[in-house]
């Protein structure tokens, strides 16, 4: 198996395949990728067989923006017999990988995919159960365990492999499965409760989700990203000119401050997160956001980057390098993250925090 498959919006396989084989080939890991547009995957074939497994053990895969998911895997699988489709998915996984904990029978998230999708969860048991015959599944889920992707782009044509459990998405398909809440009142909503599951670790949400904590919601009406805040009993100082949900303002959490985002300074110095979707230029929003973090403002921020119809690769890296430089050469220690999440369509989304104290240029440890 000398392929690694990526998952990611249908539209943005180039950015995709640009930055996997940036970040291969600095990995050291040598190949090429495949592109075709709007199928909603790239494939990365290496030139050497044993590296597409180094580089799905090794390159972290969170460092990949554009990537929603990824596996290794083999040549495709051609017009499987429809009445025995199984054999040949065995073989191919025979000998490459044993004991893994789950399987996935997954498709490209397009429209073309949805009549797939559902053939997909009725062969999930029958080969669940052949595999698990084989001794390619544990008789039982163990998420510790590698997971198997059988991915089907066509009736009776899929590619089989797979993944790390250490490091891949979590989520089937790579895309967190979330119920929009009526109450809300932005759709947008979405975006941030997802950007919670993708950048923060569930058991950490009890301390840096925490209830009572201050933040500020740059851009922020009507109010859909404050709605995610306030669900987690946090007060928020919302930014915006635009009118907020009374909803929002009638649970004695928001403070709505009609002013621009971009001269709107902290009332009070106990701000835990900012966050920010502003539609403007994204190094005028990078350039804000690291702003906040160099004055200590804020300890954990989250941003949308709008994307330019062209070059929307070197976009996001240009900005993500200008925020780390920002933060570099003011002493301090961070942490930063970028990912289009499924919620997202012409935009990225950052995470960035500090991870010492508040005071510029000096690293008091927390
Ligand atoms: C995409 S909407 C935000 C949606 C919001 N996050 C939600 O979930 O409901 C962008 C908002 O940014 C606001 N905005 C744009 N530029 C701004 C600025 N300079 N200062 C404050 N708000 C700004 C707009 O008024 C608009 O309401």
């Amino acid at each position: 198996m000398n392929k690694v498959i990526l998952y990611c919006r249908p539209g943005f396989e180039k950015e995709c395949a640009a930055e996997i084989t940036e970040k291969a080939t600095a990995h050291e890991v040598f190949g090429f990728a495949r592109v075709k547009e709007n199928c909603g995957y790239v494939m990365y074939e290496c030139y050497q067989h044993e590296d597409a497994d180094r580089l799905i053990k090794t390159l972290p895969f969170d460092t990949l923006v554009f990537a929603r998911q990824w596996f290794v895997c083999g040549e495709l699988l051609r017009d499987l017999p429809p009445e025995d489709r199984i054999t040949p998915i065995v073989g191919m996984l025979t000998g490459a990988i044993e004991r893994a904990g789950e399987l996935r029978v997954e498709v490209p998230d397009t429209n073309e995919s949805k009549e797939l999708l559902k053939f997909c969860r009725k062969f999930t048991v029958p080969l669940r159960a052949a595999l698990k015959e084989n001794g390619i599944l544990l008789p039982y889920e163990k998420a510790s365990r590698p997971v198997v992707h059988v991915l089907f782009i066509a009736p009776g044509h899929c590619y089989v492999g797979y993944s790390y459990s250490n490091n891949h998405s979590p989520f089937y398909m790579g895309i967190p499965r979330l119920k929009f809440p009526s109450d809300a009142p932005s759709r947008s909503t979405l975006k941030l409760e997802e950007a919670f599951h993708v950048f923060i670790p569930a058991d950490e949400w009890d301390e840096r989700l925490a209830s009572g904590m201050y933040a500020v919601d740059l851009g922020a009406c009507p109010g859909g990203w404050t709605y995610q805040l306030v669900k987690r009993s946090m007060m928020v100082h919302a930014v915006d000119n635009g009118t907020m949900a009374q909803s929002l303002m009638d649970t004695g959490q928001v403070t709505h401050h009609a002013v621009d985002g971009f001269r709107f300074e902290p009332p009070r110095n106990n701000i835990t997160w900012l966050v920010c979707d502003m539609v403007e230029k994204p190094a005028r929003v990078a350039n804000l956001m690291a702003d906040w973090l160099v004055k200590g403002w804020c300890r954990e921020v989250i941003f949308n980057l709008k994307l330019p119809m062209k070059k929307r690769y070197e976009e996001v890296t240009q900005n993500l390098a200008l925020l780390s430089e920002r933060l570099s050469e003011n002493g301090i220690n961070f942490e930063i993250r970028a990912r289009q999440l499924y919620h997202d369509r012409e935009e990225v989304t950052v995470h960035a925090r500090r991870i010492w104290g508040a005071v510029p240029g000096r690293r008091d440890e927390r």
